[in-house]
């Protein structure tokens, strides 16, 4: 198997309600490895740049929107097939139709306040990553 590095991302709802630590230690468990991480507060137009294959959704100025109406952790996660693993542990991104034991089943409020984003594919982890790290930032 692969080593991957994916992209993560830890929601305002989860920054506002002090539990990025019960996240970060579920994806630890998982075998993930948090090689770069930063809490940032991003702008609106940050977040529609990141958020532009949505941009057609109806749902994508409340995604814009709550994306930058509070801090997030953004993260490069390491590990063994790290893309596939990260959604595995992020759970399905309606809560109520997420696997018990994931992130999004334990944590997550709605499908929009669902506490995590990762990475679909490793072609997309790269571009996300870069979106928001330099490679010196990046300490596997
Ligand atoms: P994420 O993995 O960050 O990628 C796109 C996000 O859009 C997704 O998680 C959800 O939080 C959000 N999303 C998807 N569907 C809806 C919806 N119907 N209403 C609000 N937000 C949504």
């Amino acid at each position: 198997m692969a080593i991957e590095r994916t992209f993560s991302i830890v929601k305002p709802d989860a920054t506002k309600r002090n539990i990025t630590g019960a996240i970060n230690a579920k994806l630890e468990e998982a075998g993930l490895r948090i090689v770069a991480q930063k809490r940032i507060h991003m702008s609106k137009e940050q977040a529609e740049g990141f958020y532009d294959v949505h941009k057609e959704r109806p749902f994508f100025g409340e995604l814009t929107e709550f994306m930058s109406s509070a801090p997030v952790i953004v993260q490069v996660l390491e590990g063994e097939n790290a893309v596939a693993k990260n959604r595995e542990v992020m759970g399905a991104t309606n809560p109520k139709e997420a696997d018990a034991g994931t992130i999004r089943k334990e944590h997550a409020l709605n499908i929009g306040e669902n506490s995590v984003h990762g990475s679909d594919s490793l072609e997309n982890a790269k571009i996300e990553i870069n979106y928001f790290f330099t490679e010196e930032e990046i300490v596997g």
